[in-house]
């Protein structure tokens, strides 16, 4: 699976993604995630930043909101136009383009800070990617990603559940497979059947997943010149769990690591 395949899959994946996410089925990210993610960052105010994966822009809008100044970059063209209709009817000084992430479109050193929410694991060339996000950042500056937790998500993957079917654990192996890419098929578990009939047409997400181990995905990280300097495994909290407790299960294993990555060099990116 390349690049341009990957892309045709999120492009059919988009509409639907981008109407269900915005209803708030995409539980995950919004109580889980990306809650996560904001905790870790720094101060971004005032910063030049750069998301990587944007999607249809919801948590390129919320880096915005924190006072950053944004540029997104998706490969999948129908989210950038979700996106950037969303900026047209709502702005907030964001620039929304076309472009892979293993070819950013920016001349070396042009950012404060990047961010990729969950989407490194979702294209091939990870490699690529990250030697792209070091080089596109200012000397100090940081990049911080989410992935799907490299030691959980795995080609074997099944819950362990107790006599009344509550999750208790979970059954994994695979886990020293070589690096893998595989198209997985789900929709959001909380999307109602309104919903989902609402839809336009409603079809189950194809998404595409390239894993590696812990080390895998840390020795990628130092090689492309990164210094490795916070992580996070989020987990609902006790207001996220009152708000929607199906999130319970994220209490029992990690769903997304969240690595903090830093360009060696003087000041905080300028
Ligand atoms: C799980 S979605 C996450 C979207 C968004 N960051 C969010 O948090 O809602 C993964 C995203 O990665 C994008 N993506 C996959 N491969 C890419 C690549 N090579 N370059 C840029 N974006 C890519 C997909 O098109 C998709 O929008």
């Amino acid at each position: 699976m390349d690049t341009a395949a990957v892309a045709s899959l999120w492009n059919q994946n988009a509409e639907n993604w981008t109407l269900l996410s915005r209803q708030g089925f995409d539980v995950f990210r919004d109580h889980v995630n990306t809650p996560g993610f904001l905790e870790l960052l720094p101060d971004v105010a005032g910063l030049e930043g750069l998301d990587i994966g944007c999607g249809e822009g919801t948590n390129t809008r919320t880096v915005a909101s924190l006072g950053a100044s944004m540029q997104g970059v998706d490969v999948a063209e129908r989210f950038v136009a979700f996106a950037s209709e969303r900026e047209a009817r709502d702005p907030r000084g964001i620039r929304f383009q076309l472009a892979s992430a293993t070819a950013l479109p920016f001349a070396d050193a042009s950012f404060d800070f990047a961010t990729a929410f969950m989407s490194f694991m979702d294209l091939p060339e990870q490699g690529r990617a990250l030697a792209e996000a070091f080089r596109v950042l200012r000397p100090g500056g940081f990049f911080q990603f989410s992935i799907c937790h490299p030691c959980f998500h795995l080609r074997r993957f099944n819950w362990i559940r107790d006599e009344e079917g509550q999750r208790i654990g979970l059954d994994v192996g695979h886990y020293f497979d070589p690096p893998w890419g595989e198209v997985e098929e789900w929709t959001f578990s909380s999307a109602t059947e309104e919903a989902k009939a609402a839809l336009p047409e409603f079809a189950p997400f194809k998404v595409p997943r390239f894993g590696r181990t812990l080390t895998g995905w840390l020795d990628l990280i130092f090689a492309a010149g990164f210094q490795l300097e916070r992580t996070a495994e989020p987990s609902a909290s006790d207001e996220a769990l009152a708000a929607c407790p199906r999130l319970a299960h994220t209490r029992l294993i990690a769903f997304s690591l969240i690595l903090r990555c830093r360009k060696p060099g003087d000041g905080q990116g300028r």
